[in-house]
């Protein structure tokens, strides 16, 4: 059972991570919640966004707000959608289905991660025409080949490659609570299982997570490498790039594109979009948050393909600031997974109301009536080098 009331009462993404911090056990928690070794990046992204500073400008009559966004031909209530994300019913049961339907209602993108504790099937089902997939690329090309085959007969009309995971990121929390594969109870585990009864019944309930799209492949694993080998491959290059633009019919997003001349590349190639994004953080320690590199990617691609960004939108703010240094569109990945953890579908929906109602005061507290007319004449601050 969810604590309404207590829903009610959290007033931004913070609060619902504090309430998914309480109710979930701490190896699973962290396993959404961490970032790469020291999670300097994760922090930064937060920081950064923090950092850029737009100018309000009054009496311009902002009686009617319009969130709206469109973009590959379809037209969103508003400018953000779900991030691709990977094995998320560990974190909450049931919380692929919870995200892909809050997104067909609400009316915004969800991106079925490869990854994803469902099949990329049931979610396309599930979002119902605002389903895009998340391709990894795996070292074994007909494991490639059959996913894009999949998604492609499921009707998706997005298809996002993942270009940010030549390794997998290094993830110092998942060590230290000792993560294995195949899942092993260690007497922590056991002991945060038994001090979470209400997820650990659900959880029971549900039945074990896998990652459903590789499920036969997966059965096998007796490793982390494993696992990592039949996901993702160090050796993916443009020229896979190339053939998948050749292959993919429909609309070609890169996802984790960080410097202006790989996002060159990508428009020379015909890709439709790239998203700028670390991962949220989980790859690398050291690299730049999103926000201070998205101005240089702009510059460099001149507006001839779509720009989203990722990584660190915890606020509506946020979006608006993505757009002012550059964005069409904006994804969120924790900020809504953790109203999945504080609440289930309910506190999905509370996650949804909260980073709107900020997304139609900011645009108020702004002047500008309409998503469309951000830009960068509204921008006072660009992040600083951290
Ligand atoms: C637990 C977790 C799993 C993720 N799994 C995937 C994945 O399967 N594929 C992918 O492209 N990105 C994945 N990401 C990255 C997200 O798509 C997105 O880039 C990131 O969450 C954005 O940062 P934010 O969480 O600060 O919003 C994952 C992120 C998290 C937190």
């Amino acid at each position: 059972m969810v604590d309404l009331m207590r829903l009610d009462r959290a007033a931004s993404i913070g609060d619902l991570r504090a309430m998914a911090q309480r109710r979930i056990p701490r190896f699973a928690f962290d396993l959404v919640d961490g970032g790469a070794e020291s999670e300097r990046n994760m922090r930064r992204n937060v920081e950064a966004f923090e950092e850029v500073e737009l100018t309000p400008r009054y009496m311009t009559d902002v009686g009617q707000i319009d969130m709206r966004a469109e973009i590959f031909g379809q037209t969103f209530d508003v400018p953000f959608g779900m991030a691709p994300i990977g094995m998320l019913n560990a974190f909450w049961p049931g919380a692929d289905l919870i995200l892909a339907r809050l997104c067909k209602r609400e009316n915004i993108p969800y991106v079925a991660s490869s990854a994803a504790s469902t099949t990329l099937e049931q979610l396309a089902e599930a979002a119902d025409g605002n389903g895009w997939f998340q391709l990894y690329v795996s070292g074994d090309p007909d494991v490639t080949a059959g996913l894009v085959d999949r998604a492609e007969a499921a009707g998706y009309p997005v298809m996002m490659v993942t270009a940010d995971v030549p390794a997998a990121g290094k993830r110092d929390r998942d060590i230290r609570n000792q993560l294995s594969v195949p899942f092993k109870i260690t007497p922590e585990i056991l002991v945060q299982l038994a001090l979470h009864p209400r997820w650990s019944m659900e959880s029971l309930a549900q039945g074990k997570p896998n990652i459903a799209n590789y499920a036969d492949l997966l059965k096998a694993a007796t490793s982390y490498a494993d696992v990592q080998k039949t996901l993702i491959t160090p050796s993916f290059t443009w020229d896979d790039l190339e053939r998948l633009r050749e292959r993919w019919k429909g609309k070609l997003v890169v996802k984790g594109i960080l410097h202006p001349a790989d996002a060159v590349r990508c428009a020379e190639l015909g890709c439709d979009g790239i998203i700028v994004s670390n991962h949220g953080g989980r790859q690398v320690a050291f690299g730049p948050p999103t926000v201070e590199v998205l101005p240089r990617v702009a510059e460099a691609l001149k507006g001839r393909i779509k720009i989203m960004l990722d990584s660190g939108v915890r606020r509506g703010a946020d979006v608006l600031r993505a757009k002012a240094l550059g964005a069409d569109f904006t994804f969120a990945g924790r900020a809504l997974a953790f109203g999945v953890g504080a609440g289930g579908a309910a506190g999905a929906q509370r996650a949804m109301e909260i980073l709107k109602l900020e997304l139609e005061r900011a645009l108020g507290q702004l002047g500008v009536s309409s998503y469309g007319d951000v830009g960068a004449s509204e921008l006072t601050v660009q992040p600083t080098r951290g």
